[in-house]
Order: C-alpha cells, then sequence, then structure tokens
C-alpha cells in the first residue's frame, strides 16, 4: 500500500497544503465564523435505543412503506446499512465540507458521473417513468446506486419531497468512504455505516462533532476512518457496477443487467483465467483504469508522493461534461476514448462471391489475406468483400454492457476516391433525425419489452429479452464484413476507412432524456474511438514495406482466428490458427486455439494432437490443460480430466470455469461432495451463476440436504431464461429486417444497397415520447 500516514513529514506537508493556499484560507475564515456548517456530525454506528439514529430511524419507520417484504427497507436493491436501521440524512458530511482540506479531490469528483448520478434531466426523467407506472418504492432499485443518501434516509417513500440537496451530489464522498462491508451480488450489494470522520483511540467511530485541527491532530485515525483496504479492489466497485433485475422490480423473473464485475474477473486484466486468448504480464483492476494516479493541480492532502488517485472516474459518459460544460472533463474522456481501446485491422479480401451470407458458398471464394503483405489484382467492377477485424484490447469488460441499448458505438465504414469523395458508407448519421444508419454494424444489445418494441427509453423494467447481443468482450475480436463492386473504371486509389465511433446515447434517448420537442433532436458529441485505412487500385496491389506493419503478421491471423471463432466459423478458424503456427511455432497458445476451434467442430482428436504439441512446448499451460480436460472427458477418461482440470485449479483457484467442469466430471464420476465443492467455489466468486444453482439443486438432492436443494431449484427458476421470451424478438426482428441481418453472427454489409427504404429502427414505445 502506499500508505504514508502519521509520518511526521507527511503531516507537515499537509497542513502546509491547507495553509498554503489563498482559496482554503478563504473557506478556513468562514470555517472560524460559522463553525456549525462545515463540521461534520459523525455518530457512533452502534446504536442504542436511545441515540439520535434510533430516534430518526424509528420516527421514518412510522410511515415506511414496505411493498415487498416487511423490515426489509431497500429492496428491490441490495443495499443495507450497519444495523439494518436507517440513517438521517444530516449525518452525511457534504462533498464541500470534505472538500475545503480535499480541494482536487472535490473538483475532480465534481465533474464525475459519480457525482452527477441523481440530477441529470435523461436520468431523472428515465426514473420518472418508472415512479409513474410502478411507484417510488419501485424506485429503489435504481437509487441504491443512483442517490444511496436518499435510499438510507428512507427519504423514496410516497409522498416525501422530491428534490432534496443531497440530490444534487448523487454518489458522494462520504457514502462511499462510509462502505463498511461489500460483496459481488451487486444491485446495490454493499453495507453503509454512519459517517465518521475520525475514530477515537480505541477505534470507534467518534460521535460528537469534530473539528478540523482535530482531524489533523490525528490523521492515521481520519484515514482509519475514511479509508480500508478493500476499497482498492473490484469487488469494491462490483456492488454498483453489476446489476439485475429481481423480479420485485419487474414482476417477472430476475434478469442480469450489467456484468462489469463479472466480466472483468474473467477478462486478462484480473489474472483470475487462464482461458483469455492473450495474458497481461500485471493485474489491473478497475482502479487502475479507472482511478489512475494523476498529478495535482489544486491541494490535497491526501495525495501520495504528488500523485492522486483519479477522482474522474474517466470513462465514456460524454453528455454529463458536456451539459453541465465541464470542459476539463470533456476532454478527459475523450483522451481516455480514444486511449487504444480498439485494434481495427482491414485484414483481407473476399472474392469470387456475391453477397453471399453463407460461408459455405464462399469457402470457394478466394480469401487474400493479410492485406499489405499479399500482392494481388483486382479486376475493375469486380465484388469485394472486405473482412474488418475489430479487437477489444483496452477494456476489461464488455463494449458496450448488456442492458445499455441506449449507448451507441458502431462502425463507420467508408469507401473514399482519391479526392476524399465519399463512394459508399455504411455508419453515418442521418443529417435531418439524428438517427445512425440502421444497418450499421454496432456493439450493441437490443433489448424487446413487454410490449414487443425496442426498449427505448431504458425502461429496463419492461425488459423481456435480448433479441441479440453484438457487443464485444475484452481481449475478442469481431469480424466485420463489407462487399461493394469496385469502380469499373481505373479512377486511382480507392481508400477504404473503418472507424469505430461512439457517443452516448442514440439519439431516441437523449431526445427522450433531454424532453425535446417534435422535430428536434440535441446533438451530441460522436467521438472517433479508433480508425484504420488502406488503399487499394483496380489492377496490381503490391505489398507495403515490412516496417509500416504496426503489429506482427501472426498476431493478425490470431485475432483473425479469434474473429473467426466468435463468428462460429470453425473450419476457417482452424486455417486461421494454422497459419499462426505456422509463423510461430513456439506459440504454445496457436495450438491451443486451434484445438478450441476443433473442439468446436468435434475433431477432438485433431485437438488432442494439438494440445500435446501445446503441452511439449509449455508443460504447466493450465490453459493447453484445461482444454485437454475436455478431451479426455470426451473420451471418457474421467481420472484424467479431473487431473489436468485440478491443476489448472490450483493455478487459478478463482477460475470459475475450472470450477465448473471440474465440478461437472466429478458429478460425471458420482462423486457429488467433491462436485458441490466445486459449485460452491462458483458460487462464492458469482452467488448468482446460473449453472451453480441448477447443479448445486441437484447434488443437494444427492446429498440429502433438501432444504438446499429447494432453495437452489427456486432461484435457478427464477432466474433461467423464460422459452417464452423468444417470441417477442422474434416478432420484433420480423418487422425490422435491416437489424435482423445482425443477429447472425455471419453476416456482410452491403455498401451496394443501402437503398432508401430502410424502415426505422428507432424503438416503438408505450409512452408515446417518440419523435
Ligand atoms: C481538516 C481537513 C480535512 C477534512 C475536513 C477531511 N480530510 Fe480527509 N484527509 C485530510 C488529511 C490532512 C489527510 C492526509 C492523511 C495522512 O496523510 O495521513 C486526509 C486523508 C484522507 C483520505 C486518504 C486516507 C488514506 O489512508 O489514504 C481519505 C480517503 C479522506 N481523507 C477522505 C475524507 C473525506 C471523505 C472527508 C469528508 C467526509 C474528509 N476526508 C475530510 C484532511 C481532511
Ligand atoms: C447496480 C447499480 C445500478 C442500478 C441498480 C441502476 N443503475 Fe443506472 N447506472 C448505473 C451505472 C454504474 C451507470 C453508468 C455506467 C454504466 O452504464 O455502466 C448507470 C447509468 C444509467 C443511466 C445513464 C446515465 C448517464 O448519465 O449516462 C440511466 C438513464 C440510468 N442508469 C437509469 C437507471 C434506472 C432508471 C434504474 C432503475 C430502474 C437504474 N439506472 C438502476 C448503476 C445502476
Ligand atoms: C465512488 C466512490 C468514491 C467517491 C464518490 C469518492 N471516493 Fe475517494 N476514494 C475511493 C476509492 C475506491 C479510493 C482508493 C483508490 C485507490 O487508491 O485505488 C479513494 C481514495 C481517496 C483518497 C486517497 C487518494 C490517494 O491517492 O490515495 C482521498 C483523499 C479521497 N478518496 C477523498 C475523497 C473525497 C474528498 C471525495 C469527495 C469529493 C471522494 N473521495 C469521493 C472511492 C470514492
Ligand atoms: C454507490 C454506488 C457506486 C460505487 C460504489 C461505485 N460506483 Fe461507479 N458509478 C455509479 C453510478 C450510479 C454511476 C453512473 C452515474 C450516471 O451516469 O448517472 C457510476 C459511474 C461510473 C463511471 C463512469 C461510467 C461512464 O459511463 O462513463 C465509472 C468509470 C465508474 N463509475 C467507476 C467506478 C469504480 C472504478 C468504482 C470502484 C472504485 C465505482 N465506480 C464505484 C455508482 C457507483
Ligand atoms: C484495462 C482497463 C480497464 C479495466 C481494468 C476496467 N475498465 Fe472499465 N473501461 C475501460 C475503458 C477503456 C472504457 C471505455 C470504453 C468502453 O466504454 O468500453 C471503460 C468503460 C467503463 C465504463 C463506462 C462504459 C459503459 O458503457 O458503461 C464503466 C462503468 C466501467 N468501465 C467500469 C469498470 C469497472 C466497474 C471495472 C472493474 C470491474 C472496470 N471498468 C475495469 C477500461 C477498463
Amino acid at each position: 500500500m502506499r500508505h504514508v500516514n502519521g509520518t511526521p513529514g507527511n503531516k507537515r506537508l499537509s497542513l502546509q497544503l491547507l495553509l498554503g493556499s489563498g482559496a482554503l484560507i478563504l473557506v478556513g475564515a468562514t470555517m472560524l465564523f460559522q463553525p456549525s456548517a462545515l463540521i461534520a456530525r459523525g455518530q457512533n454506528p452502534n446504536t442504542h435505543q436511545s441515540t439520535p439514529r434510533h430516534k430518526y430511524s424509528e420516527h421514518i419507520a412510522l410511515t415506511y412503506s414496505e411493498p415487498f417484504a416487511k423490515g426489509a427497507h431497500f429492496l428491490p436493491s441490495n443495499l443495507e446499512t450497519d444495523t439494518g436501521e436507517f440513517i438521517d440524512p444530516a449525518s452525511f458530511p457534504t462533498a464541500r465540507y470534505c472538500g475545503h482540506c480535499h480541494q482536487e479531490a472535490h473538483r475532480q469528483w465534481r465533474e464525475s458521473a459519480h457525482a452527477n448520478s441523481n440530477r441529470a434531466p435523461w436520468y431523472l426523467r428515465n426514473v420518472e417513468l418508472l415512479k409513474q407506472e410502478k411507484g417510488v418504492e419501485f424506485t429503489r432499485h435504481c437509487e441504491g446506486c443512483h442517490d444511496p443518501v436518499a435510499m438510507v434516509a428512507g427519504a423514496l417513500n410516497p409522498g416525501v419531497n422530491n428534490r432534496r440537496s443531497f440530490d444534487e451530489d448523487g454518489v458522494t464522498c462520504s457514502v462511499c468512504h462510509s462502505v463498511q462491508k461489500v460483496d459481488t451480488r451487486g444491485t446495490g450489494s454493499y453495507v453503509l455505516g454512519v459517517p465518521a470522520v475520525l475514530l477515537d483511540e480505541k477505534g470507534a467511530p467518534i460521535q460528537r462533532p469534530v473539528s478540523d485541527a482535530e482531524i489533523l491532530a490525528h490523521l492515521d485515525r481520519h484515514s482509519a476512518a475514511v479509508m480500508k483496504p478493500f476499497y482498492k479492489t473490484s469487488e469494491y466497485c462490483s456492488v454498483c457496477h453489476k446489476a439485475a433485475l429481481p423480479r420485485q422490480l419487474n414482476g417477472y423473473k430476475w434478469q442480469r443487467a450489467i456484468s462489469l464485475y463479472d466480466e472483468w474477473q474473467a477478462s486478462a486484466f484480473a489474472g483470475e483465467s487462464p482461458l483469455p486468448f492473450y495474458q497481461k504480464p500485471q493485474v489491473s483492476t478497475c482502479q487502475t483504469c479507472h482511478m489512475q494516479d494523476e498529478p495535482l493541480g489544486l491541494p490535497e492532502p491526501g495525495a501520495k508522493h504528488g500523485q492522486f488517485a483519479s477522482h474522474r472516474w474517466l470513462g465514456a459518459n460524454t453528455v454529463i461534461p458536456a451539459y453541465y460544460h465541464y470542459d476539463e472533463q470533456m476532454k478527459r474522456v475523450v483522451e481516455f476514448l480514444k486511449n487504444d481501446v480498439f485494434g481495427i485491422d482491414i485484414f483481407a479480401l473476399e472474392r469470387g462471391a456475391e453477397h453471399s451470407q453463407d460461408r459455405s458458398a464462399e469457402t470457394a471464394a478466394e480469401i487474400v489475406a493479410p492485406l499489405g503483405r499479399v500482392a494481388y489484382a483486382v479486376t475493375p467492377g469486380e465484388v469485394l468483400t472486405v473482412d474488418v477485424v475489430i479487437q477489444n484490447k483496452g477494456a476489461a469488460h464488455s463494449h458496450v454492457p448488456e442492458q445499455r441499448d441506449m449507448y451507441q458505438s458502431w462502425v463507420d465504414f467508408t469507401v473514399q476516391d482519391q479526392a476524399g469523395k465519399v463512394l459508399k458508407e455504411s455508419g453515418s448519421i442521418s443529417p435531418e433525425s439524428g438517427a445512425l444508419d440502421p444497418r450499421a454494424h454496432s456493439f450493441t444489445n437490443r433489448l424487446i419489452n413487454i410490449y414487443g418494441g425496442l426498449n427505448g427509453e431504458h425502461q429496463v423494467w419492461s425488459s423481456r429479452v435480448v433479441a441479440y447481443n453484438n457487443t464485444i468482450q475484452s481481449g475478442r475480436s469481431q469480424l466485420v464484413r463489407y462487399s461493394f463492386h469496385m469502380p469499373a473504371k481505373a479512377i486511382g486509389l480507392i481508400r477504404l476507412t473503418a472507424t469505430v465511433k461512439y457517443r452516448r446515447f442514440n439519439q431516441h434517448f437523449i431526445d427522450f432524456g433531454m424532453n425535446m420537442r417534435p422535430g428536434k433532436h440535441y446533438e451530441e458529441t460522436v467521438v472517433a474511438m479508433a480508425s484504420a485505412s488502406m488503399t487499394i487500385v483496380n489492377g496490381n496491389n503490391e505489398p507495403l514495406p515490412p516496417a509500416t506493419e504496426a503489429i506482427d503478421t501472426w498476431r493478425r491471423w490470431n485475432n483473425y482466428g479469434v474473429a473467426l471463432l466468435d463468428a462460429r466459423q470453425y473450419d476457417a478458424a482452424v486455417d486461421a490458427f494454422a497459419q499462426v503456427v505456422s509463423l510461430r511455432p513456439d506459440y504454445a497458445d496457436g495450438y491451443i486455439n486451434r484445438a478450441i476451434a476443433e473442439i468446436q467442430w468435434q475433431r477432438f482428436d485433431d485437438a488432442g494432437t494439438d494440445l500435446a504439441k501445446a503441452v511439449a512446448i509449455a508443460p504447466d499451460n493450465a490453459r493447453a490443460l484445461y482444454y485437454r480436460a475436455m478431451v479426455e472427458r470426451t473420451a471418457g477418461n474421467l481420472e484424467a480430466a479431473v487431473a489436468d482440470l485440478q491443476a489448472v485449479v490450483a493455478a487459478y483457484p478463482r477460475s470459475r470455469d475450472a470450477h465448473h467442469e471440474l465440478g461437472f466430471t466429478f458429478y460425471q464420476q458420482h462423486n457429488y461432495a467433491a462436485a458441490r465443492a466445486e459449485y460452491e467455489a462458483v458460487q462464492a466468486i458469482d452467488p448468482d451463476d446460473l449453472a451453480a444453482h441448477y447443479n448445486l439443486a441437484i447434488l443437494y438432492r444427492r446429498l440429502g440436504l433438501k432444504d438446499q436443494a429447494e432453495h437452489e431449484a427456486a432461484v435457478f427458476n427464477d432466474q433461467k431464461d423464460d422459452p417464452n421470451a423468444a417470441p417477442y424478438a422474434l416478432a420484433y426482428l420480423r418487422k425490422h429486417p435491416e437489424v435482423a441481418n445482425e443477429t447472425s453472427s455471419w453476416h456482410t454489409h452491403d455498401l451496394d444497397n443501402t437503398s432508401d427504404e430502410i424502415t426505422d429502427a428507432l424503438p416503438t414505445s408505450f409512452t408515446g415520447t417518440q419523435q
């Protein structure tokens, strides 16, 4: 840890900072004259019948409505307080109070999404829909993450005044810095205590008001009151960055909404799984990427060696800084989005197949790859299909996350002539309606609601089914294909450009959120996150000089192979990985990757041979052992599979996949006790793992644990997919052929056929707000 608190040198520095700034002396003067306004009212969480907290809580409880379960104040959120009682909002020191000492923290936080989580118009309008439709109690689901102070205050109750001063501060300093406990269920799965800025000499939170002088005289006890080691873990962030839509909210069934934490946990960045295609040399937590150390502008006594863990939480939110004119935040978010998040490789040309959606018909097609490394000749007027490989290399989770279909990220692909004139395009934005070309390749997941339309106003409580999910997982690649006729005449260079673009909200959602008048559109910043270009000519095309290569050829083939795997083109993936193996015979993962494609294709013998080669190169390679176990199990060799999977679990004790497979293999061996332990290990990481619920329901029954079995079965039944939901998606897609193309993992964007009769893919909305 970087803790340096309590050292005399550091204290001197803090005091110097506090006294050295003009702004601070001003605030200091205010403090002298109005001490009560800026003094924290810390209280002891160890409640006693007579404490003010208890009285406050009793008072609130008198009129508090609890429709979901008696005594469960905060459902449908998982938020709890330390004693189960409400907390007086007055006991939360304001951000302004912390900020008179922590100036840099305050300036950054103010511009962050956290500080503005419960005041931007689009959020308020969205949550108002829920309130109108179902009642304020249901908004407790949202506010456990968006407005925690209102939650624990018991202020989300019928008849309570809507806007309170703490709403303006959303997720404020004293919320995050009073978190006592967390678990990884998400949906607000943290325990909030009464804030305290100081502990007494025995380590108990101080109840009475605390002066600045006392804080400064006992900095170690200030630190201990506001900082805990687990704040530096991803589990801490998971509480609000993983979410489910429980049955209480939607009256339907449990649905997974956001799983950034689980995705991170399975990604290479966490270092907890052997399965990612590329491993990372070190672990990156959420904080590593989203709270990077940065140099100071304003005085900040909490800084370590002149560096401060960023309280801007740079991510993808460009609407908050634009709306509130937070120029610095805007600049930084845009930089963050452009900082090497995506790799784009215009990798191959497919020739000789006319606009085919069907790979089998295309195997005859010639593949020219990797572009830039090979010579080829183009016949004027011929149809080319361009294969663009897009890799999510910079985010430890999917882009964009699930149940976030109002965020918009897509590929803008253009064919330009030598003068720069755009001849063809997929992914433009209509200047009139602001809507994105519905045929664009977008990294989205489309939610269909109970009314059979797109869930356009983010009414997650009405979600029925995800029609399709084209988001890119961390480390994975997606293949995006465009076909067009080359110009019939030799007109010089033709430039192909693929750009990943992002805007926070699709036009429909922001127009709804900003309550725009019909026909008016709110304009948003579009960020070009990454871009790649290449040129072709009619006639002969020569390879580029090798020095211009951005990445190694074997890696290009590997990314292409991964994209083919995810597009379920297993034969082509085997061929792509064969190129990797021939370029890098020393690279164990090349053989493993080919084996994965072979396993998918049920060619277990070939997979076994490839895995043997991988193990010969790297005997301890857990990824090779994992897949070898799959092959062994298929061959009925359960002992060997168990031995391999046990080695994987020993190397990666938090690999959910390895525990799953080991549990299943034990189950096949009728070793129920051992199988149970594996599935319980999965649940310790993700308490809502669906397969674990299912398998534990069976295992507990076999082990005679009837109650536990019933519990797991009930949870499974609530969480499993609803077979009656699929028709909602099908009905929607039938009405929208332009997006239906996207549901197939292997599809082509036909640039010649961008006819005008595109039916608008805008959401069908039940609120009548569609514009
Ligand atoms: C009187 C000035 C003052 C006030 C008011 C104050 N702090 Fe601090 N805070 C400090 C100083 C000085 C340090 C540096 C402690 C050290 O170096 O040991 C610090 C350190 C911290 C740290 C870092 C602890 C660590 O171990 O890394 C956190 C977190 C923090 N404060 C949060 C808060 C919050 C939240 C509030 C408001 C509820 C607050 N502070 C109010 C002066 C203050
Ligand atoms: C588990 C915590 C959690 C819950 C519960 C939750 N949200 Fe959010 N919400 C977030 C986070 C985190 C973001 C931003 C980051 C992201 O989208 O991943 C967000 C973003 C949003 C946005 C976009 C805001 C912006 O400025 O970009 C809206 C609108 C929104 N939520 C509405 C709701 C509504 C309405 C509910 C209740 C039905 C709800 N949320 C429940 C955590 C939550
Ligand atoms: C969303 C939760 C959250 C909010 C809101 C928040 N903090 Fe923090 N804060 C953290 C976490 C997490 C860390 C530890 C980061 C790390 O070291 O990786 C931290 C660290 C700090 C530190 C020590 C920084 C360092 O470089 O070691 C200070 C000081 C601090 N916070 C003060 C504040 C103040 C003041 C506010 C309000 C203006 C605030 N925090 C708001 C979560 C939060
Ligand atoms: C108490 C709940 C809570 C906790 C704890 C929390 N967040 Fe958030 N976070 C939110 C909410 C709510 C939003 C979205 C606010 C909005 O846009 O309206 C958000 C937004 C963000 C964003 C901006 C997202 C975007 O779309 O740009 C990032 C990044 C982020 N959080 C990272 C973190 C990290 C890292 C941690 C752990 C150190 C953390 N958060 C802890 C509730 C929380
Ligand atoms: C390796 C760096 C990295 C790590 C680790 C990481 N992120 Fe991110 N995150 C990014 C990048 C880059 C983006 C912007 C691109 C995007 O939106 O996908 C982002 C975007 C986000 C957003 C806003 C995007 C959205 O649409 O909601 C949230 C919220 C977020 N991250 C939360 C988290 C949380 C929580 C964790 C830990 C469980 C985490 N991140 C771990 C790099 C990282």
